[in-house]
């Protein structure tokens, strides 16, 4: 029988727990902590960290209690070690590995990215390398080729913001509030994408992205049209911003598979929750004949269930963590 694994993550803003057996998911339970950063605008580590501590114990008794699993039961813990926000981290992992010892189990650190790259494989049996895979969160932005489990060739980065951070950013600047990726997706609908030609960077570099230069022009066009007193309605340029970001994810993401002569994308990472770029990805890869592996929203957002499905393929493959071990908010993929 496959491994059943209790798994934390709290690299960031949400404390999220889950039991998985293999890829089946028996419990994925979260508690968002978005209320409690919306204030500032974004989010405050040291916030984030207290609320880590608070609600931990009692999400585990509810992953339990849901999955219907004992701890008895279970064959290892895992836990998020990075990369993310020190003090989120260790909230997570020290909580993780503290269980494993109680019960004598063994304990897996897990890459947090590396967890969105496992994540489409909760709902695709058909998801396997070789794969190209687009990451884009509130932090990361990266085209990996995934030639096999754990071996991972970074293809493509950004060169300055994320992908979600430029949305989180060009909400502010829009007034649209916190998290900006799913503001801007909602601020959208109905809006049409080609009212204002925002600048699709990096068209030269394949695999790379750049977000930053897009706000400098957001910001220019609402300071222009506003004194012109042409500005179009919030939702064709809600529309038009998404498009610019939305555009250059698919293009690279088909790049990636040209250049590697991959068949299958996967896809992880909260802007994948985005409308627009689930819908544009998938007409993308439906033309080309290849093999779409995008988890459900709620999966593509920061989850518990991804850190299980990464941990089941390294328990599998013996690597434990040892007990001395600690969190690395640096972490990079494939380092
Ligand atoms: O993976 P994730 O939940 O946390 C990190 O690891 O960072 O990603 C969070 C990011 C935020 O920047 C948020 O604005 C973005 O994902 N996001 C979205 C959507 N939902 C979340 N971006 C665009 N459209 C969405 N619907
Ligand atoms: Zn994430």
């Amino acid at each position: 029988m496959k491994p059943t694994i209790l798994a934390f993550e709290t690299s960031c803003d949400e404390t999220a727990v889950a039991v998985v057996r293999g890829t089946e998911i028996l419990s994925n339970v979260l508690s968002s902590q978005v209320d409690l950063h919306s204030r500032f605008g974004g989010v405050v580590p040291e916030v984030a960290a207290r609320a880590h501590v608070e609600s931990i114990r009692s999400l585990t008794h509810r992953a339990l209690v849901e999955a219907g699993i004992h701890p008895d039961d279970l064959d290892a813990v895992a836990a998020t070690e990075g990369p993310g926000l020190v003090g989120a981290l260790l909230v997570g992992h020290a909580f993780a590995k503290a269980t494993a010892w109680a019960r004598q189990l063994p304990f897996v650190g897990i890459d947090h990215m590396e967890g969105h790259l496992f994540s489409p494989l909760l709902e695709h049996p058909e998801y396997a390398p070789p794969a190209v895979v687009l990451l884009a969160s509130g932090g990361h932005s990266q085209l990996v080729h995934v030639r096999d489990w754990g071996d991972y060739e970074v293809l493509g980065e950004t060169i300055d913001d994320a992908a979600g951070e430029a949305f989180d950013k060009l909400a502010r600047v829009m007034g649209l509030g916190f998290p900006g990726g799913p503001a801007i997706d909602a601020a959208s609908d109905g809006g049409d994408p080609t009212t204002v030609m925002f600048p699709r960077a990096l068209a030269d570099r394949r695999h790379h992205f750049s977000f930053s230069g897009l706000k400098t022009s957001v910001l220019t066009y609402l300071d222009k049209s506003k004194k012109n007193g042409e500005l179009a309605p919030l939702r064709d340029v809600a529309a038009s911003i998404q498009e610019a970001i939305v555009d250059v994810l698919v293009a690279k993401t088909i790049n990636a598979c040209e250049d590697t002569g991959a068949t299958v994308i996967g896809a992880g990472g909260g802007v994948l929750a985005n409308r627009r770029l689930r819908q544009k990805l998938a007409e993308a890869a439906g033309n080309r004949g290849i093999t779409l592996c995008l988890p459900s929203p709620q999966l593509c957002t920061d989850n518990g269930a991804m850190i299980g499905a990464a941990a089941v393929h390294w328990l599998e493959e013996g690597a434990i963590s040892a007990w001395d071990s600690g969190v690395d908010p640096g972490k990079r993929l494939g380092a």
